[in-house]
């Protein structure tokens, strides 16, 4: 077992089970050619999160990082009619082209991107009562995501779900007392949704085009 099967099942299940939609490959090409990190998703990953969204029938989703855009519009075409979806992310030129893609894709009146620290445009969203959010995906620096996780909880109605991209990092997350904030902070944030009597909360290894990762899945409960 290596990554070269994991690979190419990921390909035999996107080839498979996803429809053949040119809006996807060209929101990556279009990063790549900016000079953005590969970094997204995967094609099955982003169905995923589009399969979740449309089953809790999410109105309102909110993403803490957002790069090309590449995720935020696989969960953008599972809103309903007047449903909305808002994207934050730091980096003005990752912002830039995911601009760019979101008017590709013809998602861009649904997707409000907010450029800027992630933890203030928190505090603008909730002073604007922006929420309650059905949906979080919690993506950007990891270091930073037991506030994101506190912010989600606080944003969420009952019911939402709360998805946390990259908890396993190839394994790097059995690291207690780990130097690297990344793993630190993923760690933290576990702990703290594992703590939290509101959320059922659970974690799935993955193995594929993205090499042995992992998402956590929490429903909002309370
Ligand atoms: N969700 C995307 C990938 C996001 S990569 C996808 O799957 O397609 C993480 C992104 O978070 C990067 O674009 C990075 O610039 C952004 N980011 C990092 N720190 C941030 C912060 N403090 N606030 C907002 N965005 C941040
Ligand atoms: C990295 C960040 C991600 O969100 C991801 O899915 C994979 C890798 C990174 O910063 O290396
Ligand atoms: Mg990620």
């Amino acid at each position: 077992m290596n990554d070269t099967i994991w690979t190419d099942v990921d390909r035999f299940f996107t080839d498979t089970l996803l429809p053949d939609d040119p809006v996807f490959a060209e929101t990556l090409r279009a990063g790549d050619a900016a000079g953005l990190p590969p970094i997204n998703v995967s094609p099955l990953q982003g169905m995923l999160l589009q399969v979740l969204v449309r089953s809790l029938g999410a109105h309102r989703v909110l993403e803490i990082g957002t790069l090309a855009g590449y995720s935020t519009i696989w969960m953008a075409r599972a809103l309903p009619e007047g449903g909305t979806l808002v994207t934050l992310e730091l980096d003005p030129h990752h912002a830039e082209v995911a601009r760019r893609n979101f008017e590709r894709a013809g998602v861009d009146r649904v997707v409000e991107l907010r450029l800027g620290r992630a933890l203030e445009s928190l505090v603008a969203i909730e002073e604007e009562n922006r929420g309650p959010f059905d949906f979080v995906f919690v993506d950007a620096d990891k270091p930073a995501y037991p506030e994101y996780i506190r912010w989600a909880l606080r944003l969420a109605r009952p019911g939402a779900l709360i998805v946390v991209d990259n908890v396993v990092r190839g394994g790097e997350i059995l690291e207690a007392g780990s130097d690297d904030p990344m793993v630190a902070g993923t760690r933290s944030a576990l702990e703290i949704m594992g703590a939290e009597p509101r959320l059922l909360a659970t974690a799935l290894q993955t193995v594929g085009s993205k090499g042995y990762d992992g998402f956590a899945v929490a429903l909002v409960t309370g």
